[in-house]
């Protein structure tokens, strides 16, 4: 074993390979809020990061013993990581911490479930067993995310000598919608989280909703203490990463698509059912419906990036979303005017030259654990950028008050605070942005790391 003093496990690793036709294998840095938040750990010698390998080119990485220091992917049966990551992490709990089920239809409890959630026990114990070889004496493990519920119990069992910790990068939901889960599914959820000395979550509003499920299905929280861990942007990475030459490069070209003179609409999102994206589309067309001073005048430039596309809602979505834009296009388009931009192949660069345009970023997740684009966009912007946010994104607790808030359900709504931001005045748009940008960097992601950490040792 390697000792490790501090450990971090998650399901999605900082990198991830793929593998060429002739065989080369290509190094990608993953995406998504998680490995956003870690990737600032640094790969110092006693850390060590536990991921799984996601695909055909991870699991050829691992037999050729490709890989960067610090970070060791564990090649669990490719079936059985299916069956735990689309089938129960993404396609169950997933569905309940972000409230997405359609209810009357959806879930249905039966006995395909109850053999995916074994492959889900035995994907959690697999990640068990690998931290507790690689962990030092007394070490510091911190599990990552509703894909490793199960872990800190697993763990706790096998080393009762390290200190175990647990952060949840999603909502957690109220026992109200928790218990639709199987009695003794929802029990074995909340003691895995218990095995934890420290939970960790983005927001109160999630950090009481555990606390809550606990008392009501399993009597309290015991011995295990909750803390809330806002993170945050990092500032000085993105104002230096956002003014390389890729970045001023893609401004020039977004600048062309978007045409001379014209305010801009900005949205980047993995292409999530819960971030909402068709809805904000609907908010945009009812927007030129009703207040046609603005065609011509805006363009709503809309990245959605291809996200968990073994998952079949995920794909009608994506193709629903690309639907509904082009047919915004073909009502309202003219020869010089694109009224929706839509991209979907993902480029952190061209997300960060967009950041730097926008006059408006419309963030109306249906929830979110926090939502980083929030954040990231007042710090990166050029000119000052007006934030169209819901309510229900984590974000809203620490920026609510300098954006324009919307219920994300409600399109007349999201249409209106469309209007709103893009006629707010320049002044009040720049002293709203300073102020988004001084809260979203309050707790940088090293500091986050940090503040857990300690707090785990305490
Ligand atoms: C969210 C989750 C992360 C996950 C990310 C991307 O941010 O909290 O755990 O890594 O989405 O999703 P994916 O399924 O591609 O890892």
């Amino acid at each position: 074993a390697r000792a490790a003093h501090i450990l971090v496990a998650s399901n999605r690793g900082p990198v991830s390979y793929a593998l060429d036709p002739d065989g080369t294998l290509t190094p990608r840095r993953g995406g998504g809020g998680l490995v956003s938040g870690l990737s600032a750990i640094g790969a110092e010698a006693d850390t060590l990061w536990v991921c799984s390998a996601l695909g055909d080119g991870d699991r050829e990485a691992v037999r050729r013993g490709v890989g960067e220091p610090g970070v060791r992917m564990l090649d669990i049966d490719a079936a059985v990581h299916a069956d735990a990551y689309n089938g129960i992490a993404n396609s169950v709990l997933w569905f309940v911490h972000h409230m997405l089920y359609q209810t009357p239809l959806e879930p249905v409890f039966d006995a395909e479930f109850r053999r995916q959630w074994g492959a889900y026990e035995a994907y959690n114990r697999a990640f068990a067993q690998a931290l507790a070889d690689e962990a030092a004496d007394g070490a510091a493990v911190v599990v990552q995310d509703y894909h490793l519920t199960l872990v800190p119990g697993m763990l706790r069992e096998l080393r009762p000598d390290l200190r175990i910790g647990h952060f949840s990068h999603t909502p957690w939901a109220p026992p109200e919608y928790f218990r639709m889960l199987p009695d003794d599914v929802a029990a074995q959820l909340l003691r895995g989280m218990l095995g934890a000395d420290r939970l960790g979550f983005l927001t109160h509003r999630w950090a009481d909703a555990f606390t809550r499920c606990c008392e009501e299905v399993v009597g309290g929280t015991g011995t295990t203490r909750v803390g809330v861990h806002g993170l945050g942007a990092d500032a000085e990475f993105l104002r230096a990463r956002s003014h390389e030459a890729d970045v001023e490069e893609r401004m020039a070209s977004l600048r062309e698509e978007i045409g001379a003179g014209r305010r801009t609409i900005v949205r980047v999102d993995r292409t999530e059912l819960s971030k909402n994206i068709v809805r904000g589309l609907l908010a945009y067309r009812q927007l030129l419906q009703e207040r046609p001073e603005w065609r011509e005048r805006v363009v709503h430039v809309a990245f959605a990036y291809p996200s968990r596309q073994d998952l079949a809602v995920y794909r009608s979505y994506t193709e629903e979303v690309s639907r509904l834009a082009a047919s915004i296009n073909s009502t309202y388009g003219t020869p010089g005017w694109t009224p929706v931009v839509l991209h979907v192949k993902d480029d952190f660069a061209r997300s960060l030259a967009a950041y730097r345009l926008a006059d408006v970023a419309l963030v109306n997740p249906i929830r979110d654990g926090m939502n980083l684009v929030a954040k990231e966009v007042p710090v990166v912007s050029d000119e000052g950028c007006a934030l169209v946010l819901s309510r229900e994104a984590g974000a809203w607790e620490e920026l609510g008050e300098d954006a324009v808030g919307v219920n994300p359900y409600d399109v007349s709504g999201t249409a209106a605070a469309l209007h709103e931001a893009l006629s707010m005045a320049p002044e009040e748009r720049t002293a709203r942005t300073k102020r988004l940008a001084a809260a979203a960097t309050a707790l940088p992601p090293q500091r986050w790391f940090l503040d857990q950490l300690s707090a785990l040792r305490r």
